[in-house]
């Protein structure tokens, strides 16, 4: 059996410890997880209510096309439908632009460390991955444009860093846009947009008009609730939407999803409660740290990465006996810190008084 040589070398995606799984190792009933930057408040009553719905019709595929949820999406951001393709969770659009653009020999720059998809898709398909390192926790997009050469096909930039929190202004981001060759695609994922409240954070849409090289990563895995649903879009000119769509799997959005996000989309109020919980939660954890004099990174998101001087894994394990379930961030090339996703205030609390004990402050 010959599979692709490169696959051996791949590290399988971590995720987060599943909830289920902790209760069964450790016989504990009462977990917390905050380990993959899911919405703590759970998902809008109203997508919940269109999920229910949509559960009628099971036996029927869903519309390939996803064409009433890209409308409504179009709509949303005032762009037409050619310019959204669906995804199933934005990891399958990474996956997509991966099996679109990238050949063996051919390469792509991006930062390090970042969301692992990216690296991980493109060695699939056998491109070299360029990595380059964060400068004071934030992507070098300076550097990462000096790496571009003639082979190089596509560039990410995550805005906010998964795992940092850190951003690019909309100033940086534009500079790198208007330096990229042409014929690169850029891509740019904003998981965590609407999460994001800097006023120099980058309103990236009226971009799209400017460079036709440009596709947006948006997710309704994150404040919007549905991470379980598996829905995610993208949105760039009609030309790389239409060369995407050539990979896409033909059912790849499911009905349930399609329908819930349609609601969710339509619950912009139950999203500004989740943007104003999530700030109160990061100045809740930035004054514990501070207080414990630990150093961490100002996010973006609805995580922290947070440095406990001690080796993360052991953290990570200390916590998880007590029923708290974080990322370690050693194998996100953080070796000291914790990522953790912000919970309501009541978890947010026992996060940091568990810490409080490990650190010894
Ligand atoms: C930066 C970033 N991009 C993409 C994803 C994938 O999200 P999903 O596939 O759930 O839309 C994640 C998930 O954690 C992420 O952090």
């Amino acid at each position: 059996m010959r599979a692709k040589s490169q696959i051996a070398g791949l590290p399988v995606y971590q995720p987060g410890k599943p909830i289920e799984e902790v209760k069964r190792e450790f016989n504990l009933t009462e977990i917390i997880k905050l380990a993959s930057n899911e919405n703590p408040f759970g998902s809008s009553p109203k997508a919940v209510e269109a999920a229910k719905d949509a559960c009628v019709n099971l036996a029927i595929y869903p519309d390939g096309a996803g064409f009433e949820l890209r409308q409504k999406i179009a709509q949303f951001y005032d762009v037409e439908v050619g310019q959204v393709i669906l995804g199933n969770g934005s990891d399958e659009i990474v996956q997509m632009i991966c099996r679109t653009y990238l050949t063996p020999g051919s390469n792509t720059v991006m930062a390090e460390p970042t969301f692992p998809m990216y690296k991980i898709n493109a060695v699939i398909e056998g491109a070299d991955a360029i990595e380059v390192p964060l400068k004071e926790g934030v992507h070098d997009l300076d550097a990462m444009l000096q790496r571009i050469d003639s082979n190089t096909k596509v560039v990410w930039v995550c805005n906010p860093n998964n795992p940092s929190g850190t951003y690019n202004s909309a100033e940086e981001v534009e500079s790198f846009l208007q330096k990229v060759p042409s014929d690169v695609l850029v891509v740019l994922d904003e998981a965590y947009y609407e999460y994001a409240y800097a006023k120099d954070y980058p309103e990236s849409l009226p971009l799209l008009e400017k460079y036709p090289n440009l596709i947006i990563l948006r997710t309704f895995s994150k404040i919007y609730g549905l991470a379980a649903l598996r829905i995610g879009y993208g949105l760039a000119s009609k030309e790389i939407i239409h060369l995407t769509n050539h990979v896409r799997e033909p059912f790849n959005a499911n009905r349930v999803a399609q329908s819930a996000a349609q609601a969710a989309l339509d619950d912009q109020e139950y999203v500004q409660y989740c943007k104003e919980k999530n700030r109160q939660g990061l100045e809740q954890f930035y004054k514990a740290f501070d207080q414990m004099n630990l150093f961490y990174y100002p996010s973006q998101g609805n995580f922290i990465l947070v440095d406990t001087g001690l080796p993360g894994n052991d953290v990570f394990q200390t916590l998880l006996r007590q029923g708290l379930i974080v990322r370690s961030g050693q194998a996100l090339g953080f070796p000291t810190f914790v990522r953790i996703t912000v919970g309501t205030e009541e978890q947010n609390e026992k996060m940091i008084q568990a810490l409080r004990k490990i650190v010894g402050r």
